[in-house]
């Protein structure tokens, strides 16, 4: 075990270490200097914002209001107050497939990889893209497009795929470690079910610690006698689903991938990070975002667990967001928006929330009444929200356009999730009941 362990922690980045000690303690009292409260008594009372009023005060009463006009509102309110603008699709980028389609996985699959060159200067960021087809696909075929905290490499088991590199503790680039275990996938039971699998280390993208942006895609944008991004401009969270979006591009001209059927998924703070991309881009057909929590799908106004001000004090993540975050961490209800209208923003497109009873920390109940409260979008839009205001015990799993999966245990994603996962994508994707 302890061996295992080693191995693990070994593995693992800055941030992912983080993400699997917190579900082992009991949660702290104060973290940062700051309270934290687990107390339901104390969460406090709050109103959300109506995700269907516009700010004109108006009501929506028909998609088409919401779809022209609500929508894009709510994206503004969220990269101005949370996540940051980001920038389109750049003009340089390119895609290198050096592996053009190879039999693995014991014939299982087809494999490609590509890199993607986010601009014109090969030296500059670039990220790596591994993609499985079924190797008895008749056609196109849906696709779990994940995002992961280790290279390639180490997230599924192919000795054929590219030896990837990682953030080390000395923030720079190190071998990826052999053998690991942490975030892998097993990639076979998704080719079983007629499903292809796609996956990129967030850490290509942009780095995940303070002070990492001349490291990563965000230094391409600066502007001259800029040394970081502007209050309004993307954190590291909008930097990684922005990847997301690249990773899209790049789907969209294989012929062996249905880019209409593109899942997204992604654990923790890239929980928060799926669920940032699904909402900002509409190619993405279905998000699982799991353990998200605050600054993800769980409201921030509920004073449990993390709070914003968690989040973005100074020694802890605030490079991940906008800059502008940090100003509602005393202040959440001047936020102008809440987890529920993050949720909103994926309608009418599938969403599942999975969490775990003991990741306090998250806030479960906090990502319930989001999904709560997203319903009546998803009804407006004709689908079907959780409807039911009763949180379901652990194990119990609510799968409609809006699924909530709790299970029995901490932080992350265990193998039973999967289950629910791919039922989940079964029943969107491939019309299965
Ligand atoms: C920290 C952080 C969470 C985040 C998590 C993770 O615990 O406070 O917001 O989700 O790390 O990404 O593992």
């Amino acid at each position: 075990m302890l061996v295992k362990l080693l191995r693990v922690f070994a593995a693992m980045t800055l941030s992912g270490c983080a993400a699997l000690a917190q579900a082992d303690k009991p949660p702290a009292a104060v973290v940062a200097g700051i309270p934290v409260n687990y107390d339901e008594a104390r969460v406090g009372t709050y109103t959300l914002p109506d995700p269907l009023v516009l700010a004109d005060g108006k009501p929506v009463r028909d998609a088409k209001t919401w779809n022209e006009k609500r929508r894009g509102e709510i994206v503004r309110l969220f990269e101005e107050n949370q996540y940051g603008r980001s920038p389109g699709r750049p003009a340089a980028m390119s895609f290198d497939v050096f592996d053009k389609g190879t039999p693995a996985l014991d014939g299982k699959a087809i494999r490609r990889q590509v890199t993607i060159f986010f601009s014109a200067d090969k030296a500059g960021p670039k990220m790596d893209l591994l993609v499985y087809v079924p190797a008895n696909a008749a056609g196109p075929v849906p696709v779990l497009l994940n995002i992961g905290f280790s290279a390639n490499s180490s997230t599924v088991d192919d000795p054929g795929v590219k030896a990837g590199e990682v953030w080390g503790r000395d923030k720079k680039k190190v071998p990826a470690g052999q053998g690991m275990n942490f975030g892998r996938v097993d990639v076979a039971r998704l080719l079983d079910a007629g499903f292809g699998f796609a996956t990129v280390y967030y850490g290509d993208i942009d780095p995940d610690f303070l002070g990492g942006v001349p490291l990563g895609v965000r230094a391409l944008y600066l502007k001259p006698g800029q040394t970081g991004p502007a209050p309004d401009e993307w954190g590291a969270i909008a930097a990684w689903a922005w990847g997301l979006s690249r990773a899209i591009d790049y789907l969209e001209t294989d012929k062996g991938v249905d880019a209409t059927r593109v899942a997204i998924m992604g654990v923790s703070r890239l929980g928060k990070t799926v669920m940032w991309a699904g909402a900002h881009d509409p190619r993405i057909a279905l998000v699982i975002a799991s353990c998200s929590g605050e600054g993800g799908a769980a409201l921030s106004r509920r004073n449990y667990g993390e709070t914003i001000a968690h989040l973005t004090e100074a020694s802890r993540f605030p490079y991940q967001f906008a800059g502008n975050y940090a100003k509602f961490a005393n202040q959440v209800d001047k936020l102008p928006v809440d987890a529920h209208m993050l949720v909103a923003l994926i309608a009418p497109r599938p969403v599942l929330l999975q969490t775990g009873d003991k990741d306090f920390w998250s806030d479960p109940k906090g990502e319930f009444l989001a999904a709560v409260a997203a319903g009546p979008v998803y009804r407006l839009l004709g689908k079907q929200g959780l409807d039911t205001d009763r949180m379901p015990p652990a194990g119990v799993p609510i799968l409609h356009t809006i699924g909530y999966f709790m299970h029995a245990g901490g932080h992350g994603t265990i193998p039973s999730d999967w289950d629910q996962f791919l039922a989940f994508m079964q029943m969107h994707l491939q019309g299965k009941r």
